[in-house]
């Protein structure tokens, strides 16, 4: 994945952009590097705390930690294991991390469709021309029993329209929806600009909570969009191949 655009692969570098942003920072849910107090704080205040590599990439390596009324539970794909002891959990990750830097992120209680929970990827991509055009917007829906909706792990893809549309939004909804999201991509291309030259295309992971609120979960610099192929309507993958060949990407 040789082409010519930006890569930073540290999601805390890309994280701590975002929070020195006002209008960003709130779109990000609490996120600290992975330590014994920094463990300790976020399970004081959520219910709910995700655990995943620093430089981590397509759902691998993701942790997710629930307080129990009697102890905590993590789940990594399908497998759950309970700890009785604050102790016994940080000695658990902290051994899964060896060494390597893990963030802590609050919890998103991911908004379902038909059952299944989701989250949405943003394409923004920039044309020789310079400026930002958000390219397309699809949604990663889990498999069930799984903590990541990546495609790596089994999730599906699938057309905004659809997956809200199945999750009980109307349309009037879903085209306010898809106008934050598309504003919210752009914000976070000319952002990211203010930092490091280069970037031609970036990929958002969103959230939406069970209020409908928006969360960024973290800003991809090498997106993939080829599990968008198997749509029998081709003209999303199109645009953004379209885009991609400005900047030498091939596929
Ligand atoms: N804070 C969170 N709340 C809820 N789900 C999360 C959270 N962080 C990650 N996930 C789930 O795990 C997936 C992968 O996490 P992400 O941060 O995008 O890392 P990766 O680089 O591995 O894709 C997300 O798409 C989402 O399904
Ligand atoms: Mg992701």
């Amino acid at each position: 994945m040789s082409y010519r655009s930006t890569s930073v692969k540290s999601k805390w570098t890309k994280t701590k952009w975002l929070n020195k942003n006002a209008n960003l920072r709130k779109y990000v849910p609490q996120t600290l590097p992975f330590s014994r107090s920094n463990l300790s704080s976020m399970l004081s205040q959520y219910s709910t705390v995700f655990f995943k590599p620093t430089g981590g990439s397509g759902g691998f390596n993701i942790v997710r930690i629930k307080k129990l009324a009697n102890g905590y539970q993590t789940q990594h794909n399908t497998v759950k294991t309970r700890y009785s002891t604050f102790d016994a959990l940080f000695g658990q990750l902290k051994q899964r991390s060896r060494q390597r830097p893990y963030l802590l992120q609050k919890g998103i209680n991911l908004a379902k469709t038909k059952g299944r929970p989701f989250d949405i990827r943003v394409m923004i991509q920039k044309s020789n021309a310079g400026a930002w055009k958000c390219t397309g917007i699809f949604t990663k829906i889990g498999r069930p029993g799984k903590v990541a909706t990546n495609y790596n792990q089994g999730g599906n893809v699938g057309f905004l329209q659809q997956t809200l549309s199945g999750s009980g939004y109307s349309q009037g909804r879903i085209e306010k929806k898809r106008n934050e999201l598309i504003n919210l991509g752009l914000s976070v291309g000319r952002l990211f600009d203010q930092h490091l030259r280069g970037f031609r295309e970036l990929g958002l992971d969103v959230a939406l909570d069970g209020e409908g609120r928006s969360w960024i979960l973290e800003v991809n610099t090498r997106p993939q969009f080829y599990p968008l192929k198997k749509f029998k309507d081709k003209s999303m993958y199109r645009e953004m191949l379209n885009y991609g060949k400005q900047y030498g990407r091939k596929k």
